[in-house]
């Protein structure tokens, strides 16, 4: 059994990605759950003739909805509205997290957790700690999914030079907000960054960091980011699955997680930056993370990028860990 739970999975990302998901043979239980509404979707959704099963589950079944995942994925929570910055969202979505969190650490302590709600620079460090709470950490197991910032990056370098084909993969590095989403633009072929003017530099990175408010921004308070969302979670989500589950080798996303996810390969970053978390080049493994590969030599308009989000996820990160570590 593969079972995949999607909490939040009546909102504007909950059902495009259950839908995406919905399509693949490696996933045999799809739950969906959700405070509002999940039996319908799930009812719809239960009707496409994949291989998965499809089951709904209200605000007072959780636990059945976890019991058994193999993985959970989790864009429950508030989205922002024009004016807000993510960190607005923690008021709301720090409880909800940390709520979906424990209900992960009693029903299902060995699933792959997957957090989508923002602010992702916070809400990793709350399931962590709260798995933690309970005996149950696992650091190759908990990721912060940052892949919109690289499919932005993919589409938006694409868009600045057409001969740059759009699946081109970016590495993606830091976190999910603002400065913290630093594009290693140098990393492309052919001197692709050194060809651009420093405004075409500026303006192509303020793009990827704040490509969120430019959603948020057309959307006019009708939410943020969902359709691209959904689908930067499904591809995050499958690759994770054909790593665990189908025993796929050498597949590599950018994602924000745990450094002591591979303690060997980021002592010397710890130490240099004091950094407990950080998006980063991860290669899967049949247990989640297999190897956070090591940070390229970056640019030195990069490095001041990096100088920049360093403090900020500092601040970000304490901010979620304290909450639970201050809570009785
Ligand atoms: P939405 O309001 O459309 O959907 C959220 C869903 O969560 C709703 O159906 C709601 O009923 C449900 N929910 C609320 N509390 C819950 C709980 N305790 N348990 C289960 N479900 C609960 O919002 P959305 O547009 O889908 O966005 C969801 C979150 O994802 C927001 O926090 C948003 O900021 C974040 N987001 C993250 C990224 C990213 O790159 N990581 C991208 C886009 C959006
Ligand atoms: C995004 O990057 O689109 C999401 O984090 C949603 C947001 O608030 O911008």
């Amino acid at each position: 059994m593969v079972k995949v739970v999607i909490c939040g999975a009546a909102g504007g990302i909950g059902q495009p990605l259950s839908l995406l998901l919905k399509q693949s043979d490696l996933i045999t239980d799809l739950a969906l759950y959700d405070v509002v509404n999940a039996p319908g979707v799930a009812a719809d959704l239960s009707h496409i003739n994949s291989k998965s099963t499809v089951t709904g589950h209200g605000k007072d079944d959780m636990d059945a909805a976890l019991k058994g995942a193999h993985t959970v994925v989790i864009p429950a929570g508030v989205p922002r509205k024009p004016g807000m910055t993510r960190d607005d969202l923690f008021k709301i979505n720090a409880g909800i997290v940390r709520d979906l969190a424990t209900g992960v650490a009693k029903n299902c302590p060995e699933a792959f957790v997957l957090v989508i709600s923002n602010p992702v620079n916070s809400t990793v460090p709350i399931v962590c700690e709260v798995l933690k709470k309970h005996g149950v950490f696992n650091p190759k197991k908990v990721f912060g999914v940052s892949t919109l910032d690289v499919v932005r990056s993919s589409r938006f370098v694409s868009e600045v030079n057409p001969k740059i084909d759009p699946s081109t993969r970016v590495t993606v590095v830091g976190g999910h907000s603002g400065v913290t989403i630093v594009p290693l633009l140098s990393q492309l072929p052919n001197s692709f960054a050194e060809s651009l003017s420093k405004d075409q530099l500026d303006a192509l990175t303020h793009r990827i960091q704040y490509g969120g408010d430019e959603v948020v921004k057309a959307k006019d308070g009708a939410g943020s980011a969902t359709l691209s969302m959904a689908y930067a979670g499904a591809r995050f989500t499958l690759t994770l699955l054909e790593a665990t589950v189908a025993g796929k080798t050498g597949l590599v996303e950018s994602t924000y997680v745990n450094l002591d996810a591979d303690a060997e390969n980021t002592a010397a970053f710890k130490e240099k930056t004091g950094l407990d978390y950080f998006a980063q080049d991860v290669e899967f493994g049949p247990e989640g993370v297999g190897k956070v590969l090591p940070l390229p030599q970056v640019s030195s308009y990069e490095q001041t990028l990096l100088d920049a989000a360093i403090p900020e996820l500092k601040v970000n990160i304490a901010k979620g860990a304290s909450f639970i570590t201050d809570s009785a």
